[in-house]
């Protein structure tokens, strides 16, 4: 994944000149250190508050359906300056206050926000959460954003604002998602009306007006296709190939209401897929899982139409090769290596003292999280 680091440089290089052009501007406390050099990081670590990251929450104590849109977390639109990313999901929570309505939290905060408020099962939320943490979060202050545009304050003139935290392209978010466009065609984090549109299509068609498992099959299928055709620099090797298939489930899973009996679970009407993925938020009287969900259904989706792991080589369409090089969703283990030794090495070549003591943690923390795979430990 040769562009993984490439993406996180740029980002980074945006915030050297805006250290070292303006020592006005604060470094955000959640923005990644991934890439930076030696001299930025040392600048930017006087501005930061180093703390030792928790242990992860285990599961919850009660794991039944439970009204979660309830007083205590009222829904409200996003002020100027709040954050808003990718993930309809994790929007929503911030939009609801399970997680600070600015977008940016502890990794220890987003897990318990998951579980609380969408019964996601303790392990998964556990790894995805480290998962992206590691890549996109700031290791030093323990924060993360949900994604968006960080805007630079205090600065004349005035900079751009940073792309980063779960935004940040090629690291944990990719391309071929079902809701937003490829970051290839420059809005990687957005509501796209024009793809939610395209999946309620595919729900009316394989799903009766519903979203369900079927439908995700062949809209993961489609979208991936679409990629292909339509993006030179597709790319779905290693975590995406893992991710792109799991976030297909969620919808299905996590957005349909607990109450639901028999025929009705795992089916997800277009009124209440919108409020989630358009407003970011929980419909009215929204209650939470029924139990706790981890990718129930990805053999359904993944089998529908296997797509091995690849990418188009980044000049031409329809290139499409296959690369089994970081792993996959077929071979969790080699993806997890591939991902300490390849990836967070790459982003980190060098970690020293207080970096280098949470990444390790950090490592250990999802390291932990995905003890059903039976994988080898790798250390730094
Ligand atoms: C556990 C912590 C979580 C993290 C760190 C996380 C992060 C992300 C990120 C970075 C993306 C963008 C990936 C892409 O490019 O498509 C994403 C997509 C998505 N997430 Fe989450 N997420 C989490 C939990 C959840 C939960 C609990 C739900 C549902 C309740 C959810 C639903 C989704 C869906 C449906 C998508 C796909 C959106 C699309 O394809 O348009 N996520 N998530």
């Amino acid at each position: 994944m040769v562009f993984l680091p490439l993406q996180v440089l740029v980002q980074s290089a945006v915030i050297a000149v805006a250290l070292f052009s303006h020592f006005a501007v604060a470094f955000p406390q959640h923005a990644s250190l991934a890439g930076l050099s030696e001299r930025d990081f040392h600048f930017a670590m006087t501005k930061l508050k180093a703390v030792v990251p928790a242990s992860p929450p285990g599961p919850l104590r009660f794991d039944g359906s439970k009204l979660v849109f309830d007083k205590k977390h009222p829904w409200e639109a996003p002020r100027r300056g709040d954050l808003r990313g990718a993930c309809p999901g994790l929007n929503t929570l911030a939009s609801h206050g399970y997680l600070p309505r600015n977008g940016v939290a502890t990794p220890s905060q987003i897990i318990t926000a998951v579980q609380e408020a969408f019964n996601m099962e303790n392990k998964l939320a556990r790894f995805t959460t480290y998962f992206a943490m590691i890549l996109d979060g700031n290791l030093v202050t323990d924060l993360i954003s949900i994604g968006g545009k960080t805007p630079l304050t205090g600065v004349d003139p005035p900079l751009p604002a940073i792309v980063g935290g779960m935004t940040n392209h090629g690291t944990f978010e990719g391309d071929a998602s079902v809701t937003r466009a490829d970051s290839f065609f420059g809005d990687n984090h957005s509501f796209n009306q024009t793809l939610f549109d395209q999946f309620k299509d595919f729900s009316e068609e394989y799903g009766n007006g519903f979203y369900n498992m079927t439908v995700a099959g062949e809209l993961r299928f489609h979208r991936i296709q679409q990629s292909i055709a339509q993006n030179p620099q597709f790319n779905l090797a290693g975590l995406r190939h893992l991710t792109a298939y799991a976030e297909v489930t969620f919808p299905a899973n996590f957005f349909v209401d607990g109450r639901k009996q028999g025929s009705e679970i795992g089916q997800l009407d277009m009124k209440t897929a919108e409020s989630f993925f358009k407003d970011m938020r929980f419909p009215k009287g929204f209650h939470r899982a029924a139990k706790p969900f981890e990718v129930d259904g990805i053999d359904v989706v993944f089998s529908a139409h296997p797509v091995l792991p690849g990418k188009n080589n980044g000049e031409e369409v329809d290139t499409f090769t296959v690369d089994e090089s970081l792993g996959s969703l077929l071979d969790r283990c080699k993806l997890y290596t591939e991902y300490v030794n390849t990836t967070v090495r790459s982003l980190y070549p060098n970690p020293t003292g207080v970096l280098r003591r949470n990444l390790e943690l950090n490592l250990q923390f999802l390291f932990d999280a995905l003890s059903d795979f039976e994988c080898t430990q790798v250390f730094l």
